[in-house]
């Protein structure tokens, strides 16, 4: 069987629904007759592009003991302290590059874990995970009470440790003891370990997270992901969900969660590898369009608990208590770019159901404008990177003054998530494309939950309405995947207007924050003059400039706004504007005033900036591609503003 483009997305599609983390880290394994440690080295760094904070190698030689390698920081620190894998002898080996979602990055914390010392000083088990063990706390508590101790804060070490225990205490083989931890563990998984009594074999088990294995003549490879193995080898097999493989030199045979034997055909891969590693995807950007539903899901998963049937809020780990959120007097949002935008949505939610005056501030400006701030505010930092200058200036500035932080950040163990008092993780994973989307989208989600609870929590917000946007906020993921399978309408459409000098972006309320966002996509990589205006403010000058054939692209979610953008849409197409309206479904009769609608499906209108902001992105991005730009790395611009 041939693998072509088309296929790869679509098992890529099917194999992402409900894995969690696991996009964020790297798994490589190796069995043959070279040395392991540089191919796990040179796996790894085809992964690198995904970002990680740390990383490390098992490998063993023979039937010797398994010896475990890791590092904090770049994979270059692994490969000098190992002598680019030189130093590690041994054919069989596991690899691994993490990026922290529980658990600070430290070399402690890094992959590969090992279980219980219990015979000698070697690891009897050696396991790299990628993925998250939801229940790893009740399974960690089991595994204390008989006996075994824990040096990191890992879910991975707990999963390792299980496997341990169920291969010692049922005295049973690898895929029994593999068996029955999955059995066990809730969540996602690819886990690959080595078993100190197994020389030369690698075992593998799977679940809700991706892992292929490439079989030669007499090598044999495990990886998360294609790009990893690419240069070595062309046929792969995918392993299922709650399915199990032993690799060995040259041959891999596959195992169902009852341990009966399953057979399977190879699938030759013909990409190039930088093709592969993005996913399909023709570039990071489109893809990372794509993860939003899953990057969302993620995000909500996060804190949303279900408590007997009905979901709740929990900030536990982002470490507000109600006593605090109560006594919060005003809100201060700080930001740059499009978290600065995720401000000005932030604003219209949390005045509205958490009752609270919030205002939104340029970080360049606020760090050098002396803000009169209440000594019971909260600065609230929203930054993808954690590391933009000017935001991070702006929360050491709230800081000297007492003021309680917030960081909404996605880079975990970042500066501004380390200085800030409180931290709430987004879980995009890693944004590669210069354009943000996926980080965008979950900075909106994170707003939407730190609303709704302080609402909630002040007594704003009842317990059924809550309850029922909560209900709704759950559905954004389906909502956001529907969006994505109608944008060939609008790759016609950017073609069409591929040669534009201006393109206006209307609308009030939140309309008018998603606008700044849509303009904003597409001027930094289409290189079209774009403006975003609330939609009252055209007759105060801007409309001036609206002159035959120009794009004006109303939005319009809110219903009780919907008549007054309408109307502000009418006054631009009477001066010869061609008009764009972006509404939920149901609105048909906007089609009477726009040239060309798009539909976004119907939610909570607190929540429709994070539909509405899909069809721009595709706009932004079919532009700069049908102009034949760089899309992920545009122009003068970095991914992450270090500097001033
Ligand atoms: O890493 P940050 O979220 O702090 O970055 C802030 C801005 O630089 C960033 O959102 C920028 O505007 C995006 N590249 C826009 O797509």
């Amino acid at each position: 069987m041939k693998y072509d483009e088309k296929a790869f997305s679509a098992i890529q599609t099917d194999t992402d629904a409900g894995k969690e983390n696991e996009h964020m880290c790297g798994i490589v394994g190796y069995i043959g007759e070279k040395q392991a440690a540089p191919i796990l080295l040179d796996g790894l760094s085809r992964l690198e592009y995904r970002g990680y904070d740390s990383a490390g190698l098992a490998v063993r030689d023979g039937d010797r003991d398994i010896e475990v390698v890791k590092a904090k920081g770049r994979l270059r620190k692994l490969a000098e302290k190992t002598d680019d894998g030189n130093a590690m002898i041994g054919c069989c080996g596991i690899g691994h590059t993490r990026w922290a979602t529980h658990g600070e990055p430290s070399e402690i914390n890094a992959h590969p874990h090992s279980s219980e010392k219990l015979v000698t000083d070697a690891p009897g088990v050696a396991g790299v995970h990628n993925g998250i063990i939801e229940n790893y706390q009740e399974l960690k508590d089991k595994l204390l009470r008989k006996g075994y101790t824990f040096y990191s804060q890992t879910d991975t070490e707990v999963a390792v440790k299980l496997v341990d225990y169920y291969y010692h205490k049922y005295q049973v083989g690898p895929i029994d003891a593999l068996a029955k931890t999955m059995v066990r563990v809730r969540g996602s998984y690819a886990l690959a370990v080595m078993f100190r009594d197994y020389p030369g074999e690698i075992w593998v088990a799977r679940k809700d997270s991706p892992m292929i294995i490439g079989v030669r003549e007499g090598e044999s490879y495990v990886a998360s992901d294609v790009p990893a193995i690419l240069n070595y080898v062309r046929n792969v097999y995918y392993i299922g969900n709650m399915e199990m493989a032993r690799l060995t030199a040259g041959d891999v045979h596959f195992y169902n969660i009852d341990g009966d034997e399953i057979f399977k055909e190879p699938v030759e891969i013909t990409w190039d590898a930088q093709a592969a590693e993005k996913g399909g995807y023709e570039h990071f950007m489109m893809k990372e369009i794509h993860e939003q539903p899953k990057a969302v899901a993620d995000t909500i998963r996060s804190v949303v608990k279900d408590a007997e049937g009905v979901p709740r809020i929990d900030l536990s780990e982002v470490g507000f208590t109600d006593e605090v959120i109560r006594d919060i007097s005003q809100i201060c949002i700080v930001a740059c770019g499009s978290a600065w935008h995720v401000g000005m949505a932030s604003q219209y939610v949390f005045e509205d159901l958490a009752r609270i005056p919030v205002r939104v501030e340029l970080a360049s400006e606020f760090r050098y404008r002396k803000p009169l701030l209440d000594p019971n505010g909260l600065v609230v930092v929203i930054s993808q990177s954690g590391e933009t200058a000017d935001s991070l200036a702006a929360l050491r500035e709230a800081k000297k003054n007492g003021i309680k932080t917030l960081a909404i950040v996605n880079v975990v163990g970042s500066s501004i998530a380390r200085e800030a008092d409180y931290v709430f993780y987004t879980l995009a994973g890693p944004e590669i494309a210069v354009a943000t989307t996926k980080a965008y989208s979950t900075q909106l989600i994170a707003s939407y939950l730190l609303a709704m609870h302080f609402g909630y929590v002040r007594g704003t917000l009842e317990d059924a309405p809550y309850v029922k946007m909560l209900e709704e906020l759950q559905t954004i993921p389906d909502k956001i995947s529907q969006i994505l399978t109608e944008k060939e309408r609008l790759q016609w459409f950017a073609s069409k207007f591929a040669n534009a000098h201006d393109i206006f972006f209307i609308g009030r309320g939140l309309d008018y924050a998603v606008s700044l966002e849509g303009s904003l996509k597409m001027k930094e990589i289409s290189y079209i003059h774009s403006e975003a205006y609330a939609a009252g403010e055209l007759k105060h000058g801007t409309i001036s400039l609206i002159e035959d054939h120009i794009l004006v692209i109303g939005v319009l979610t809110q219903d009780d706004l919907y008549e007054k953008t309408v109307s502000n849409m009418v006054e631009c197409k009477a001066r010869g504007a061609y008009l764009m309206g972006l509404t939920s479904y149901g609105h048909y009769v906007i089609e009477d005033t726009a040239d060309f609608t798009v539909y976004i499906p119907k939610t909570d209108p607190h929540f429709a900036a994070s539909l509405a902001v899909i069809p721009l992105q595709l706009l932004g991005y079919y532009t700069s591609l049908a102009r034949g730009l760089d899309v992920d790395k545009p122009r003068n611009l970095a991914k992450s503003v270090t500097v001033e």
